[in-house]
C-alpha cells in the first residue's frame, strides 16, 4: 500500500481526505477511571544468536579472524605472507606438535631467507573481518602462542595500513623458544589519524628460521574494560535500547545442523584456547570466544536477566532423540547448565563458574526448552518437553518453563502444548508490514485462561540489512498490540538482532542492527523499538478508538490474478500504559499513512491533566528510507515539548510517524 507512485499517492491523500472530511477526526479515549491491568516488566528484551556475524565480527571484540586456524582445512584463510624481494618464506597450516587439544592446528611459517636492509623480515598479516578498527591513542591488547626450531630472532607486532605503509603501533617481543609459549603483549596507536579499518595486523619475524604460531587474538578495549569482552559501540546501541532480558544462545544457533554441531556449552566455558569453537548453523565457524560466562556477562553488563534456550535433542537436519534414556545426559547437561548459572560456589558447576572468573551467580527464572520444534514433524517434542520439564521442576521449582509449540503462530500451531505443563508459550512472527498492521489486533482477543506468551522472535522483514521505515511502522503497530495485551504477552525480542553489513556478512535479511569493522547504527526499528521499550509504564490503559482511518491493502498483480479481495484495517494504531509513580501516561500513536491524521484524545478518569508534556517522534518522508553505515541517523527520534494538553485536546500525527506522547495525569487512585 505504502509504496505508492506519485498520482497514485495524490489520488489515494484526496480520497483520504474526503473520508476524513466525511467523518470528522479520529477520536480517542483513555480510561484511567479503571486501573488496568499490570504491564509485564519484561515485556522488551533481545534475542540474539550466531548469524550474520552477529559475535565472530560483530559484538565479540576480537579482531583477528580465523585466530585458531580452523575457518578453512585447507589454508590459513584470512591471513597472507608479506615479504620483501630479497626474503624467502612460506606459510601453511600444520597438525604437528599442537598446542592442545582445542588448538591442534598451527600456522608454520618457513623463512629461509629473512631478506636484507630494509626489507628485512618476513611478516604474516591478518585482515580482520572486512579489516580491523584502528583509532589514534588507543591502546589494543593481544596475544599468541608461539615456538620456534630454536635459532629463530624476535618477533615484532604491528598494526599497519593495509598496503604497509603506516604503521599506527608496534611492539616487540624476544625470540621464541622450541616449547609453546603464550605471548602477550600491547599495542598503543599514536595521535594525529583518523580512525580507519583499512588496516592490518602483521606479526613479522625477523630472522630465518620456522615458527609457529596458534590462536593469535587482538581486543581493543572493551565495554566496561571486560577481559574478552564485547565492543563498546554496540553494546551502548543496546544499552539505550535498556532491554529487560536476554534470550540466548539462540535461535538455530542452540540446536546446530547436527549433534555434534550444537551449542554444546560446557565446551564454551574455561579458558579461550581451551575451547574448541564449532560451526554455526549459519555456515561459519564460531570460535565460542563468546560462551556461556560471556553471554551472561553481556547480561551482567546491561542489567538483563538472562532467558536461557536449553538443547532439547534436536537438530536442524531433523535428527532427534525420543524421550528416554538416550535423551538423558542431554537433560543432565541442561540441569548442569542452569547449576552453572545459578549455583553457589559450593556446587560443582558453580565452582566451576567461580573458577572462571565468577563467583557470584546469575539471576535466572526462565528455562526455553529447544526452539521451533514445530519443524520437529517426528512429533517427539511433547516427550522431551516433559523429560526436560519434570527434571528442572524437580531441582529447581522455581523456575518457568517456555514450550517452542503451542502457541498460535504457524509453527506453534502445528502441535498442541504439552498437556498439563505448559506455562508459556513461544510464538515466532516474520512478516511484512502489511501482516503486522492487518494482525496487531491479535492479542487483542487471546484466551486469558491458556498459557501466557513470549514472543520470542518477531520482526517486519522489509529492508536489508536492516529494516526501512516501513518495516518500523510494521514493528511500531505490532508493538501497540503486544503492549495493549502485555498482561498476556509476557516477554517479546525481536530477532534477528545483528547484522554485519559488509559483503557476505548478510544470512538473514532484515536485521535490526548494522555495523562493519569501525562503526555502528540502528534502523529506523531500532529506535521505534527503543521509544516503546524506554517509555514503558507498570499499568495497561484500555483505549476505545472512534472514527480510525482505514487503509486498503495493495495487491500484487499474482494476488489479483488469483481473485484475492483487498482487505481495509486501520491506518492509525495505539497504546497507552500508566506510569504511576510518575503520573504519566505514555500514549503511543503510530500513522502508517502519507497524510497527517488528527487525532481528538479524551483522557477519562483523571482529576488533572497537566497541559504541558512531551513528544518523541520518529517519522520519514517515504516509508522506504532508512538508515545505514553512511547515513547512521537518517532517522531518529525527535524530541519536542508539548503544550495544550487537557481532558480532551487534539493533536496532529505527522505522516508516517510513530509518536510517544508523554502526558502528565492525576488520578484519583
Ligand atoms: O532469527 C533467525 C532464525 O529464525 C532463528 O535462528 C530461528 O529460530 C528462526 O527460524
Amino acid at each position: 500500500m505504502r509504496c505508492l507512485s506519485f498520482p497514485v499517492a495524490v489520488t489515494a491523500f484526496f480520497l483520504f481526505s474526503l473520508n476524513v472530511m466525511a467523518q470528522g477526526p479520529a477520536r480517542l479515549t483513555l480510561h484511567l477511571e479503571e486501573p488496568g491491568a499490570a504491564v509485564s516488566p519484561g515485556l522488551y528484551g533481545l534475542m540474539t544468536e550466531e548469524i550474520n556475524f552477529s559475535y565472530e565480527g560483530g559484538l565479540y571484540g576480537e579482531l583477528i579472524r580465523n585466530r585458531s586456524f580452523k575457518d578453512s582445512a585447507k589454508t590459513p584463510a584470512f591471513w597472507s605472507l608479506q615479504a620483501g624481494p630479497s626474503a624467502k618464506a612460506s606459510m601453511s597450516l600444520d597438525k604437528q606438535g599442537p598446542v592442545g587439544p582445542a588448538l591442534p592446528v598451527s600456522l608454520r611459517i618457513d623463512v629461509t631467507e629473512a631478506g636484507v636492509a630494509a626489507d628485512a623480515g618476513v611478516g604474516v598479516a591478518n585482515e580482520g573481518f572486512w579489516g580491523i578498527a584502528v583509532r589514534p591513542n588507543t591502546t589494543y591488547k593481544g596475544s599468541f602462542f608461539v615456538r620456534s626450531t630454536g635459532e629463530a630472532g624476535a618477533l615484532q607486532m604491528s598494526l599497519e595500513s593495509i598496503d604497509g605503509h603506516t604503521v599506527f603501533a608496534s611492539a616487540e617481543a624476544g625470540a621464541p623458544g622450541a616449547e609453546w609459549k603464550k605471548q602477550t603483549f600491547s599495542l598503543t596507536t599514536s595521535a594525529g589519524f583518523k580512525p580507519t579499518a583499512e588496516a592490518r595486523f602483521v606479526i613479522r619475524l625477523k630472522a630465518a628460521g620456522s615458527y609457529w604460531l596458534s590462536q593469535v587474538s587482538l581486543f581493543p578495549p572493551t565495554y566496561k574494560d571486560r577481559l574478552n569482552g564485547n565492543r563498546a559501540d554496540i553494546m551502548q546501541l543496546l544499552a539505550d535500547m535498556q532491554p529487560a532480558f536476554l534470550r540466548l544462545p539462540g535461535g538455530n544457533y542452540v540446536e546446530g545442523n547436527t549433534f555434534s554441531e550444537r551449542w554444546d556449552w560446557k565446551k564454551t566455558v574455561g579458558p579461550v584456547e581451551q575451547r574448541p569453537g564449532h560451526l554455526s548453523p549459519w555456515n561459519y565457524r564460531s570460535t565460542d570466544g563468546m560462551g556461556l560466562l560471556e553471554f551472561l556477562e553481556w547480561c551482567e553488563d546491561l542489567h538483563m536477566e538472562p532467558l536461557l534456550a536449553v538443547f532439547a535433542g534436536y537438530v536442524l537436519n531433523r535428527d532427534h532423540l525420543d524421550a528416554g534414556p538416550f535423551l538423558q545426559p542431554f537433560v543432565d547437561d541442561a540441569l548442569d547448565e542452569i547449576e552453572y548459572v545459578t549455583g553457589d560456589v559450593h556446587t560443582k558447576w558453580g565452582a566451576r563458574r567461580a573458577a572462571d572468573g565468577h563467583p557470584e551467580p546469575f539471576p535466572l527464572r526462565y528455562i526455553e526448552i529447544g526452539n521451533e520444534d514445530g519443524f520437529d514433524v517426528s512429533g517427539s517434542y511433547e516427550g522431551r518437553y516433559i523429560q526436560f520439564y519434570d527434571a528442572i521442576k524437580a531441582k529447581y521449582p522455581q523456575l518457568h518453563i517456555i514450550s517452542t509449540v503451542g502457541g498460535k503462530d504457524p509453527l506453534g500451531l502445528r502441535f498442541p502444548a504439552p498437556a498439563g505443563r505448559t506455562e508459556i508459550v513461544d510464538e515466532h512472527y516474520y512478516r511484512s508490514a502489511w501482516q503486522m498492521e492487518a494482525n496487531a489486533g491479535q492479542y487483542d482477543v487471546y484466551d486469558r485462561k491458556g498459557p501466557k506468551i513470549f514472543v520470542g522472535e518477531w520482526a517486519t522483514r522489509e529492508g536489508f540489512p536492516t529494516t526501512n521505515f516501513n518495516a518500523a511502522l510494521g514493528d511500531a503497530a505490532w508493538m501497540t498490540g503486544m503492549e495493549r495485551n502485555s498482561d498476556l504477552i509476557i516477554m517479546s525480542c525481536y530477532a534477528p538482532l545483528f547484522v554485519n553489513v559488509n559483503p557476505g556478512g548478510m544470512q538473514w535479511k532484515s536485521d535490526l542492527i548494522g555495523y562493519n569493522a569501525l562503526s555502528s547504527f540502528g534502523s529506523p526499528a531500532y529506535y521505534a523499538q527503543k521509544l516503546f521499550s524506554t517509555h514503558l509504564g507498570d499499568r495497561i490503559v484500555r483505549l476505545s478508538p472512534e472514527n480510525v482511518p482505514t487503509q486498503t491493502q495493495h495487491l500484487t498483480a499474482k494476488d489479483s490474478a488469483a481473485g484475492v479481495q483487498a482487505k481495509k484495517i486501520d491506518a492509525l494504531f495505539f497504546s497507552a500504559t500508566r506510569d504511576t509513580k510518575k503520573g504519566v501516561i505514555h500514549l503511543k500513536v503510530v500513522n502508517t499513512q502519507g497524510v497527517a491524521q488528527d487525532l481528538v484524545v479524551t483522557v477519562a478518569g483523571v482529576s488533572k491533566v497537566g497541559k504541558e508534556g512531551g513528544a518523541w517522534t520518529l517519522s520519514a518522508k517515504e516509508p522506504t528510507e532508512t538508515n545505514s553505515i553512511s547515513e547512521p541517523t537518517k532517522i531518529v527520534p525527535v524530541e519536542s515539548k508539548v503544550k495544550g494538553l487537557g481532558k480532551t485536546f487534539t493533536r496532529i500525527f505527522p505522516p508516517y510517524s510513530i509518536t510517544v506522547l508523554e502526558i502528565p495525569v492525576v488520578t484519583a487512585q
